[in-house]
């Protein structure tokens, strides 16, 4: 039995499979006999001393973890500031992780969260409490460095071709007479990832989506508006992908809500709408648009068995990282083939990953910008292979897990995160 608990969360965006990723931590710390606390919404919870018991939770909850979208134990958008700016903050967590025993902290998030983890790791050394901190990669945005692709991509990827392809089906049979453009807006802040796995919809050449407007490319309305005119008068409708990150030539988004979230990150959404009026307002078509949102994120349903996976195998080794003394790394996946796809999982330092972005690199995207090669879907491919569907209920609908969540007891004083 090893000494002290481990205490996992969650942090960002949810994904359709970040819970898996939680299925690897617990069921591989339970093998070894190490008790798994997680932290309510992240971070939060962490410096709130709102910590959850998961040894309170039946084998066939964890296990059927594996399958559940959204995230278990809650997550959250919180920066932690530097240690000299918020070295309150700092000392609360020791004292929080010395009250609960607390040797090791996983943290499952993307790369505002490796930043995290990554000062949290520097605490132990700056205030003297040995704690050993992992990071476990997450993100739909695929933007994260080092690692080959990030556990959430592959089945955003998979429910992103797979509604263009249906969708595109629906706007065909009705485009004669009825809609001529359908635009759908996909979600990847800077990077064009989510939507370039749009493209591989298209099996054949000419296939839809037609157009996708990616991030790295500044946009430019009227070759836009005459490939759409050009590709309704050759093929009776259009279809195209919008990112959110989408801006002109003078760097501003086409659409953002107004809003910045605790990171400093523009609220996105809503480039899709933006679009559809251009092309009714310049060319005259009608439209439809659509804004999956969290749709894609979470749809489960449809994940892909590579990134389940993938997800589950970087929390299993995030443990075994902690077991073995490691500290600050994150696991992450390295591609050792295209064909047949095979990957494994090796060890990075989390001072490589934290607050890099990783774009679509050029070479993935064709020279019009508008759709992606051969090189893009030889990437993209493996990574939205296989099905994993729920289990579903006699009812039709998933049985997706709902944790007991148990509180642990507090030890310490009442925090307020509010007032730091
Ligand atoms: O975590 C990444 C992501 O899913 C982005 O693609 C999206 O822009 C963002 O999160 C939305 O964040 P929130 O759910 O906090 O509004």
């Amino acid at each position: 039995m090893a000494k002290g608990n481990l205490l996992y969360a969650q942090s960002g965006g949810v994904t359709a499979v970040i819970n898996a990723s939680a299925a690897g931590v617990i069921e591989t710390a339970r093998k070894k006999g190490v008790r798994v606390l997680a932290a309510r919404n992240g971070i939060i919870g962490a410096l709130r001393e709102d910590l959850i018991d998961t040894t309170k939770e039946s084998t066939a909850a964890i296990a059927a973890l594996r399958r559940t979208p959204g995230g278990a134990f809650g997550s959250c958008r919180y920066k932690l500031k530097s240690i000299e700016t918020s070295r309150a903050q700092y000392e609360r967590l020791i004292e929080v992780f010395k009250a609960h025993d607390i040797r090791w902290f996983l943290y499952n998030g993307g790369n505002d969260s490796a930043d995290t983890a990554l000062k949290i790791s520097q605490i132990g050394k700056a205030l003297g409490y040995p704690i050993a901190t992992i990071g476990v990669p997450k993100t739909v945005d695929n933007d994260l460095a080092v690692t080959d692709c990030c556990p959430g991509f592959g089945s955003v990827a998979k429910y992103t071709a797979i509604s263009v392809q249906e969708a595109s089906l629906d706007v065909e049979s009705m485009c004669e007479s009825s809609t001529k453009v359908f635009v759908i807006e996909v979600m990847g802040r800077h990077a064009g990832w989510i939507a370039a796995a749009a493209g591989l919809a298209a099996r054949k050449a000419g296939e839809p989506p037609h157009v996708i407007l990616f991030p790295e490319i500044a946009f430019d309305e009227d070759r836009f508006l005459a490939r759409v005119k050009a590709t309704v008068e050759r093929v009776g409708y259009c279809t195209v992908v919008v990112s959110e990150g989408v801006r002109n030539a003078a760097g501003q988004f086409l659409a953002e809500a107004g809003t910045r979230d605790a990171f400093g990150h523009t609220q996105l959404g809503g480039a899709a709408p933006v679009i559809a009026q251009l092309v009714k307002s310049k060319l005259g078509y009608k439209y439809h648009w659509a804004l999956p949102d969290y749709l894609q994120r979470s749809a489960r349903h449809l994940a892909s068995k590579v990134d389940a996976e993938q997800a589950y195998a970087v929390g299993k080794a995030a443990v075994e990282y902690a077991m073995k003394g490691q500290n600050a790394v994150m696991p992450v996946i390295v591609r050792t083939s295209d064909t047949p796809y095979r990957w494994k999982i090796e060890s990075a330092p989390l001072e490589k990953i934290a607050n890099h972005e990783k774009k679509l690199p050029p070479s993935y995207i064709t020279k019009d910008g508008y759709g992606i090669t051969a090189a893009a879907r030889k990437y993209l491919g493996p990574l939205i292979r296989g099905e994993d569907p729920p289990k579903y209920g006699k009812d039709g609908i998933p049985d997706y897990v709902r944790l007991k969540n148990v509180r642990l007891k507090k030890k310490l004083p009442k925090y307020s995160i509010e007032d730091k």
